[in-house]
């Protein structure tokens, strides 16, 4: 990747010595201090945790303001494109960094097509896990698994083909996700069809049966593609990180996403969306909101305010304010009457004019709404996380894509020591 844009310097003093440090400018004008020669010029590191200040890469896939909520793939805004209303093509935009021309789009939907049937040995290993396991604990599994199955996933293999790749890695864990889920109700998994798109085949696979035929909704299929297409990607978030570290090591795709997935289902990253319900519904039952909202100010007490707050947004999240107009537009559509919408209106309202929160910049966050959508479109709660995971696949693949193209170094932090000095037996 080519970075020519060092404009300024910085100048560091440390006792007597006196060092130059590049300013490199971003696209949007943002500014970062070059510290990559910092150790060999002074033999100091810096130390930043949970790399609440460092930009650990350059990246040309997402763009996020925070302060003003802004969020754009490849330059086109998230509000463009979530009127595309195709998550395939969002998908391939992330991956290959331009919209598919109509022949590509042609061609990305059969290579979707052809690589959407699970190995059927692969079938057994779902018989393994117990009853009542969370799907997120199976897919990390059998994604890890996929591998053995296909070898082919040498950086070679995988970085020359990146379409057939990308397409079977996008496509076989949607069928792994549905198949997680019909063993878990233990009813006969469906198979994918080739006269359904991505996300109508996958509700079909999750919500058909020999005895209740299922028809796939346009508006379901539709809200679908938009959850998918805002959840795609979102820069350097804990599960992408994962992901570039572990794939610097030059591990296999697979077990990299699987790294991913697993660092997507915390509480505190994918896992909130189901956390949001389970909350919103002792709310409910309680019908006291500023008990609720005084205990997530109290710092003795564990509870958070789920699906508020954002480490980059400092506004509202614009994948929370699109999602909030769809949600409300759904429940019109099909006539859904969830007293959980209401409760969520009123803990926002509650929240946005709460002194604690107004200081802390703590809006909704995506995840607020959108368990509520897939509340109203039949998905378990605890398969929200992994539809979170079917729509982040892109953005992870993007970003490995990255990384491997610009030949990154293995990732390994430094550390500064306060532990034990030198000491006798
Ligand atoms: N409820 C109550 N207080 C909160 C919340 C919350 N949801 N979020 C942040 N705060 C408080 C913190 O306690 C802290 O207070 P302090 O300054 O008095 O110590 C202050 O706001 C700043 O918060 P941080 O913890 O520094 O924020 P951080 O960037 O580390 O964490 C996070 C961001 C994890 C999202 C956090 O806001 C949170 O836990 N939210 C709830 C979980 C959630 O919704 N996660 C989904 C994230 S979005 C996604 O992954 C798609």
């Amino acid at each position: 990747m080519n970075v020519e844009r060092k404009t300024e310097e910085a100048i560091l003093k440390i006792g007597d010595c006196e060092i130059k440090l590049p300013i490199i400018t971003g696209t949007e004008g943002e500014k970062a201090i070059d510290i990559a020669n910092l150790r060999k010029a002074t033999g100091y590191v810096t130390i930043d945790p949970s790399f609440m200040n460092t930009a650990a890469c350059y990246s040309q896939i997402t763009y996020i303001d925070g302060e003003r909520g802004v969020l754009r793939y490849r330059g086109i805004p998230i509000e463009d494109l979530v009127k595309l209303g195709s998550f395939t093509k969002v998908a391939y935009l992330l991956v290959n960094g331009h919209l598919p021309t109509p022949e590509q789009s042609r061609k990305f939907s059969h290579l979707l097509n052809i690589n959407s049937l699970l190995h059927e040995d692969m079938r057994h290993f779902f018989d393994q896990f117990p009853r009542g396991a969370h799907p997120m604990h199976i897919l990390s599994t059998m994604i890890n698994a996929l591998a053995a199955f296909y070898p082919n996933v040498d950086l070679m293999s995988l970085s020359e083909d990146i379409d057939a790749s990308t397409a079977r890695l996008i496509s076989i864990v949607r069928t792994m996700a549905a198949v997680a889920y019909k063993k878990s109700i233990g009813e006969p998994i469906v198979y994918p069809r080739c006269d359904l798109k991505y996300c109508g085949n996958f509700l079909n696979m999750m919500f058909d049966s020999p005895v209740r035929p299922y028809t796939v909704r346009p508006e379901i299929e539709r809200i679908l593609n938009v959850l998918f297409i805002l959840h795609a990607d979102h820069e350097q978030n804990c599960s992408t990180t994962a992901v570039r570290t572990i794939g610097s090591a030059q591990v296999n795709l697979y077990a990299t996403i699987s790294a991913g997935m697993s660092a997507l289902s915390g509480p505190l990253h994918g896992g909130a969306n189901q956390e949001v319900i389970t909350m919103l519904q002792q709310i409910a039952n309680d019908g006291n909101i500023s008990k609720f909202l005084q205990r997530a100010k109290d710092k003795n007490d564990p509870f958070r305010l789920m699906g508020f707050g954002h480490r980059v947004y400092k506004t509202y999240d614009p994948r929370a304010r699109i999602i909030k107009h769809e949600c409300e537009e759904l429940f019109t559509q099909l006539n859904i009457e969830d007293p959980l919408l209401q409760v969520a209106r009123e803990v926002e309202q509650a929240a946005l004019t709460d002194e604690y929160f107004i200081e802390r910049n703590l809006y909704p966050n995506i995840d607020f709404y959108s368990g509520l959508v897939y509340h109203a479109i039949g998905i378990p709660e605890n398969m929200f996380t992994v539809m979170f995971a079917l729509a982040r696949l892109p953005g992870w693949i993007a970003h490995w894509k990255e990384m491997i193209g610009t030949h990154t170094r293995i990732v390994r932090p430094r550390q500064l020591y306060i532990g034990n000095a030198k000491s006798e037996l």
